[in-house]
């Protein structure tokens, strides 16, 4: 019996100790904040289609979270255009289970693997706090951006391939094929053509024998 009592007076301080990390010198409790970035699409990304970012912060309580800014500053004006919205912004309080949503849109404008930084938001605890927090997001897969697809080009040559049995495969080839019909098809006009002017010059020699 006595050993109980005095585990429990052991273990006292710590439950304290455990009670105090969750609020400050004057009571107040403290927020507990998740800042979440998302990126949609993240896959089959070509130059100018537009990719929505968004980011939401999450307070779990259970005090507030005051002056939050967040800045996403991933997407620099080499890489990318921000089309709508911005990438940075503030939220003058956050109470306990709320959640803030910011959304923007941003085109690539070049071929790239691009890394996707985590976002960076600072906010302070207590209203008159002074002491601000620093919290990064979750990190994300990189992204790859690739040139604009010729869907119809890619699908034009597609048929081709089946139609010329998988000879032809490329631009190149049917430039070449072209080319070779169109040869043929001059070759074949000036067989013609001689022929029929050998026939009209073998009749008009026929009509002169004729007339003699
Ligand atoms: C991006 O956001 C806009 C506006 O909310 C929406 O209309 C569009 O469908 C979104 N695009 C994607 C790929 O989620
Ligand atoms: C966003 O915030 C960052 C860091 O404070 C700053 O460098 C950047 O210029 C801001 N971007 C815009 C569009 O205001």
């Amino acid at each position: 019996m006595a050993g109980t009592k005095r585990g429990v007076m052991r273990a006292l301080p710590l439950l304290l100790a455990l009670i105090a990390a969750q609020e400050d010198d004057n009571g107040e409790e403290r927020a507990s904040l998740l800042l979440y970035k998302k990126v949609t699409p993240s896959t089959d990304l070509t130059i100018g289609k537009s990719i929505n970012v968004t980011l939401t912060v999450y307070n779990k309580g259970p005090g507030s979270a005051y002056s939050l800014m967040v800045t996403d500053d991933n997407w620099k004006s080499d890489k990318f255009r921000i089309v709508s919205g911005g990438n940075n912004f503030t939220v003058d309080f956050l109470n306990a289970d709320d959640k803030y949503e910011h959304e923007f849109t941003v085109k690539p404008i070049r071929k790239m693997w691009h890394r996707v930084r985590p976002a960076r938001m600072v906010f302070v605890e207590f209203s008159d706090g002074e002491q601000t927090i620093t919290h990064l997001s979750n990190s994300l897969p990189e992204l790859r951006v690739s040139p604009k697809k010729d869907t119809l080009g890619e699908n034009l040559l597609l048929a081709g391939r089946v139609l010329t049995f998988n000879v032809i495969k490329t631009k190149q080839g049917w430039m070449v094929a072209a080319f070779i019909v169109i040869c043929l098809v001059a070759l074949q006009l000036h067989v013609i053509g001689s022929k029929v002017l050998h026939k009209r010059r073998h009749l008009r020699a026929l009509e002169d024998v004729k007339k003699m």
